[in-house]
């Protein structure tokens, strides 16, 4: 029997249970429907037991799932802050969505301000169009069922926060379905300016050989036209006295007689003007030689070895170079002190000399463009002196001047305020190069704005005593 039945039994028929045979019947019948709603509820709370551990089980496994989806989640978002590339997501009309923290390394421009602005904000104006046409070709790309459609390898020039102009190559693809253009952009300033820079060396130096080819091959011609216009002027002298000679025998009716002949040959006129004409051309023929023969030192590459030299002499050779440069600017003085000779790099030297005269030229005229300042008002100036044991050389113009924003940006590659084509912003750099790496010497600049400019370089006689016995 059912042992609460049993109780139940015993509580209510204290002096015992009746046992007839009904009754007996229905205790038992009583007994086992305790039992049965006894087993109903083991098995209720068996199949609760075993859900709730089912349940707890599922719980887990989401939990691990979410944790998983946070931490790729975490993942991907450390990648997208942490790219040194520049991405972005952009939307059709090309309106930043999303950029990245390398927009602020790269370009300085803070990631959250961005959104909303047109990616074409920041791009150089002769480059819009590769941006326009780059998003163009991904559309048709997607239009023509390409999957994954991509640009690669696009360039273009993109503006700073603080106003430079940066190389990026850029890489980018779209996505159809939501309208938006995922963009990576790495800056390749560096790599593109060196690429440059040894283009324009390799160019340097084939122009140099080239000259020096050029000026060796005029030398030997320029030289016999020299010899033969001065033949032609001596020729010319004997000639004269000989005819006055003539003229001294003659009868006069023998001079009336050749009077047509002489004023057919013009030759009072031809007394006065060969003269003159043969002078001018021996003029010219010596600026030539003298042209060549600076050209031919000019490009004569430095051994690896220093030598002695000239400087006054050097500084003059870059003034003849210069003379194209200079021919507007009236008043080009000397002054030169006496100088010993110094052990240098001659040729790197002259080509330092060169450029600063020349940067000197490009200043003047632009004052004069600026200000209307009279081109007879210039002056540039080439000081030489001895200092102590420094070789001290400057170079002064009445230029446009340098302003203080820039001041500490000239010496650096590339850059330059002149237009495309007269400046390459490699002149400065190559001075301080050849002047403080090459010769352990200094630059100095001072510069006013509207006044002028000058530079000013310091060369160390390298060993005083070396030196004067060589002298
Ligand atoms: N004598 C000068 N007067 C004024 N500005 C100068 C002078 N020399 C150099 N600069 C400035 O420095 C810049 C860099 O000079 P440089 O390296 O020779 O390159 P580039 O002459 O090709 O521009 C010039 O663009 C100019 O702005
Ligand atoms: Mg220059």
């Amino acid at each position: 029997m059912h042992p609460l039945l049993a109780r139940q039994l015993k509580r209510y028929f204290k002096a015992g249970a009746p046992t007839d045979a009904a009754f007996t019947a229905f205790v038992q019948a009583v007994s086992d429907a305790y039992r049965a709603s006894d087993d109903d509820s083991a098995l209720l709370e068996h199949s609760l037991k075993l859900a709730s551990a089912e349940l707890e089980e599922r719980y887990h496994t989401l939990q691990k799932d979410i944790a998983e989806r946070e931490r790729v989640q975490g993942e991907r978002d450390a990648f997208f802050r942490a790219s040194p590339d520049m991405l972005s997501v952009i939307d059709r009309d090309l309106r930043i969505v999303l950029a990245n923290p390398s927009w602020q390394r790269v370009l300085g421009y803070d990631p959250a301000g961005l959104v909303g602005a047109n990616f074409l904000d920041t791009i150089h104006p002769e480059d819009v169009s590769r941006i326009t046409g780059g998003a163009q070709s991904l559309v048709e790309q997607t239009k023509a069922g390409v999957e994954q459609a991509t640009v690669r390898d696009f360039e273009f020039r993109q503006r700073t926060a603080s106003g430079e102009w940066r190389t990026i190559s850029a890489a980018a693809t779209i996505d159809g379905q939501r309208g938006l253009f995922f963009a990576v952009g790495r800056d390749v300033t560096s790599q593109r300016s060196m690429a440059r820079e040894l283009e324009q060396t390799h160019r340097l130096e084939a122009v140099g050989q080239l000259a020096a080819g050029m000026a060796h091959e005029i030398n030997t011609p320029i030289q016999y036209v020299g010899d033969n216009v001065q033949f032609a002027g001596d020729g010319f002298e004997s000639l004269d006295e000989y005819l006055q000679a003539v003229d001294q025998v003659l009868q006069p009716q023998q001079r009336a007689a050749l009077k047509p002949a002489m004023a057919k040959a013009d030759l009072e006129y031809l007394k006065e003007e060969l003269p003159r004409s043969l002078s001018e051309a021996k003029d010219g023929v010596r600026r030539v030689a003298e042209l060549v023969r600076a050209l031919k030192e000019f490009a004569h590459p430095d051994q690896g070895e220093k030598s002695h030299a000239d400087i006054n002499k050097a500084l003059e050779r870059a003034l003849i170079m210069a003379r194209g440069e200079l021919r507007h600017v009236t008043r080009v003085e000397t002054q030169f002190g006496e100088l010993p000779p110094l052990r240098c790099h001659i040729g790197s030297l002259s080509q330092v000399f060169l450029n600063l005269l020349v940067n000197a030229a490009h200043a003047v005229e632009e004052r004069t463009a600026k200000q209307g300042v009279a081109m007879a008002d210039h002056r540039v100036t080439v000081r030489t002196r001895l200092d102590g044991d420094d070789v001290v050389i400057s170079i002064t113009d009445t230029g446009c001047g340098i302003p203080a924003n820039i001041r500490e940006r000239i010496f650096e590659p590339f850059f330059t305020t002149k237009p495309m084509g007269k400046g390459s912003g490699q002149g400065l750099p190559l001075v301080r190069n050849v002047v403080i790496q090459k010769h352990g010497g200094r630059v100095e600049v001072e510069s006013e704005v509207n006044v002028g400019t000058t530079f000013t370089l310091r060369l160390p006689l390298e060993s005083s005593s070396q030196v004067g016995k060589a002298a």
